[in-house]
């Protein structure tokens, strides 16, 4: 495990990010006893402070951080103390209006905001490290500083600039990449379209254009501005590791952020942090934190990692912000703990009275702390010292989903058969089934390797590097389980083609052969023979090999193969061929987890989430109770929660969690072939 040993103190981490800047110093003390009540062990301090901290080139004030930071050890509090480099002073854009970024039809993105800096600039890179330089220097042995925290959310907001520093810059990146323009022109494909480049000079980011950008050059913009992002993390990790001695992180955004490939970010932080908040215009939110926190784990390795911000009510940055209902900001946590977080944080300690976030919730909201979340807040913290022994085990799981930023970025660039084809569309169908079913999935990368599952889900793996796929060629004939959907397998790293017949790279894998891709209208749905019905994409498929399990009745390919199944080895790969309704997608998924033998962690109602984590010889069960009743399983041992015992059967009413200390502990093991008895039923 790479980071254990890096977390400080005992048990879960809880807190927020805590602005005291914001405040009158008269506030902090207020600030400090409330946190000691609600049981707050750690705060990230000084994320937006920069303006504060060297108001004028360097010249450095840290008077105020000193006592804010003293305030803090004094009362018991751990500090994850930010780097400061999130967001630019004004004094830089005034003196170095080069460091602005611009937008892809190149307009100035000016400040006022925040984050208004050019990933690439030279300039901002100087000026930040400096900062980190001086921050380190002075706060490397404050005795509250248990962990540091680089920058904030890199690449939220400014990911993509198209100015002339960046372009420049992925000129430089594009040299390294290809070494020479023979081999650059091939793999954009510049014989189409007169688009032939002869000069290093003659390239520029995919700035607006009249028509469709170049593909491969599209891909190629993405691939750079997230390694421009990581380069700032490394060079401040740099700065940071020859001051300091604490773990240093940063906050990814797994589960929202399209562009950062995080996969290639993990080996720069001694532990992964990630941010995430609901989204109400998901129906299935909490399905979507239960992912997001999968993935993260899985970005760190199944080590446990750190919820660094997710929020105690409404945001205030969706078109309308939904408040919490009673009970759901603690079901909220304690899913993201029963699937690895070791710590759970928050934006923010206290409500800003100014300022952009001003309705977003808090921990202490604006009417103070004689109310709902703060009583809220105030369990939620006993609840995590009740929990304490469960810090360092790991979640187990049977079944892996696999996932690339690169694939996202490819399935989603422009011209492409339809454009109802997304990729989390597929990726969260599959993922949703197998949490109803009640089984847990690691959310891997194609490298990944997947010799310890039973079952492999690969949604919309449009791009597949060669080595990928063969990895799963081997898995599956290895004896392992996998199902392929739709618009998988078709190019290259380059975003070329692979010819001979869809879906290219998994051809003899399912096989099957695809001549001709029939993507539906809106609204259009077309009948399978199985009683299922599907919309957005079928396709003119030819079996070589593969068992049909089920056909179109109707629509443009009456008769032709939907759902496919071929033996591989000693395994079987499955291939659906178009988006079925979320009935016969559960249906499906129920019939895979069974035929592969995988078991969820406990049986339970359908809407009660469960998961394990273990350790040794000790095994907790997470019971998170979505639904309306009261939900009993059976289960033998002690609730962390409550202190009582179970003995036997575990009652957990509706919309309660409990976390039960297995006695004895529970093998996650499954026998060989043993059927699911949740999914057989
Ligand atoms: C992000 C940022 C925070 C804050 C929250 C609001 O996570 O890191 O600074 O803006 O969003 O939800």
């Amino acid at each position: 495990m790479r980071q254990h040993g890096t977390w400080q103190g005992d048990g879960i981490y809880f807190g927020a990010d805590y602005n005291p800047e914001q405040w009158p110093e008269q506030v902090w003390a207020d600030d400090v006893a409330l946190m000691r009540r609600a049981g707050v062990n750690l705060v990230s301090v000084g994320i937006f402070s920069w303006a504060l901290l060297e108001p004028s080139p360097g010249r450095y004030e840290f008077d105020w951080l000193d006592r804010a930071l003293d305030v803090l050890h004094a009362g018991g509090i751990h500090v994850d103390l930010a780097t400061a480099t999130a967001s630019p002073p004004p004094w830089l854009a005034h003196r170095h209006p080069e460091t602005l970024p611009r937008a892809v039809g190149g307009g100035v993105l000016w400040p006022g905001g925040r984050q208004a800096y050019c990933p690439s600039s030279p300039v901002f890179r100087e000026r930040s490290l400096a900062l980190v330089e001086a921050v380190a220097d002075r706060y490397a042995e404050h005795p509250a500083v248990v962990m540091w925290h680089v920058s904030n959310e890199l690449g939220c907001h400014n990911v993509h600039c198209y100015c002339d520093v960046s372009a420049e810059a992925f000129r430089g990146w594009l040299r390294e990449r290809y070494g020479d323009l023979d081999r650059l022109n091939d793999a954009w494909g510049t014989a189409f379209w007169s688009q032939r480049y002869h000069d290093w000079a003659e390239i520029n980011p995919p700035r607006s254009t009249l028509t469709i950008a170049n593909p491969t050059q599209q891909l190629d913009f993405l691939r750079f501005s997230s390694d421009e992002q990581r380069a700032q993390l490394r060079a401040e990790r740099e700065v940071l590791k020859r001051r300091v001695r604490q773990p240093v992180t940063t906050n990814f955004m797994i589960g929202m952020a399209k562009h950062m490939d995080y996969h290639s970010w993990t080996s720069d932080v001694d532990l992964v942090a990630n941010d995430h908040y609901l989204m109400a215009t998901d129906p299935y939110a909490h399905l979507g934190l239960s992912f997001a926190a999968d993935q993260t784990r899985s970005v760190a390795g199944g080590d446990p990692w750190l919820l660094m911000e997710h929020s105690t009510s409404a945001v205030n940055w969706q078109p309308r912000n939904v408040a919490k209902t009673p009970g759901q900001l603690r079901r909220n946590s304690l899913t993201h703990v029963a699937r690895g977080a070791d710590g759970v944080l928050f934006f923010q300690w206290r409500a800003s009275r100014a300022g952009a976030e001003k309705y977003h919730s808090a921990l202490v909201p604006h009417a103070g702390p004689d109310t709902k979340v703060f009583d809220e807040v105030c369990r939620l913290g006993a609840d995590l010292a009740a929990l304490a022994e469960v810090r360092g085990s790991r979640v187990e799981a049977e079944v892996a989903i696999l996932f690339d930023w690169e694939a996202w970025w490819g399935v989603e660039l422009d011209s492409h058969p339809s454009v109802d084809v997304t990729y989390p569309d597929r990726m969260r169908a599959l993922y949703d089934a197998l949490w109803r079913a009640g089984v847990t999935a690691d959310v891997v990368h194609p490298s990944a390797d997947l010799s310890g599952y039973r079952l492999v889900l690969v949604p919309t793996l449009y791009l597949v590097r060669d080595a990928d796929a063969e990895a799963l060629h081997r898995y599956v004939a290895g004896g392992g389980t996998a199902l392929v959907t739709y618009f998988s397998g078709i190019v290259d790293e380059h975003d070329h083609i692979r010819l001979g017949g869809y879906p290219g790279a998994f051809r003899e894998l399912l096989g099957v052969r695809t001549e001709e891709f029939f993507p539906l209208l809106a609204g259009e749905r077309v009948a399978l023979d199985d009683g299922s019905t599907a919309d957005v994409w079928t396709e003119w498929l030819h079996p070589v090999g593969a068992e049909v399990v089920a056909s179109y009745e109707d629509g443009p390919l009456p008769g032709v193969p939907a759902l496919t199944r071929h033996r591989v080895g000693d395994g079987t790969a499955w291939y659906l061929a178009t988006r079925l309704d979320e009935a016969a997608t559960d249906a499906l998924v129920g019939r895979l987890i069974t035929e592969a033998g995988v078991r969820p962690p406990a049986a339970a109602p359908t809407g009660v989430e469960v998961v394990r984590r273990r350790a040794d010889d000790r095994s907790w069960l997470f019971v998170v109770n979505h639904t309306d009743a009261e939900a009993t399983l059976d289960v033998t041992g002690t609730d962390l929660l409550t202190g009582q015992p179970c003995g036997g059967t575990l009652r957990v009413p509706a919309g309660e969690v409990a976390v039960v200390r297995e006695e004895p502990a529970v093998s996650g093991a499954v026998p060989a072939g043993e059927p699911s008895p949740a999914a057989a039923a």
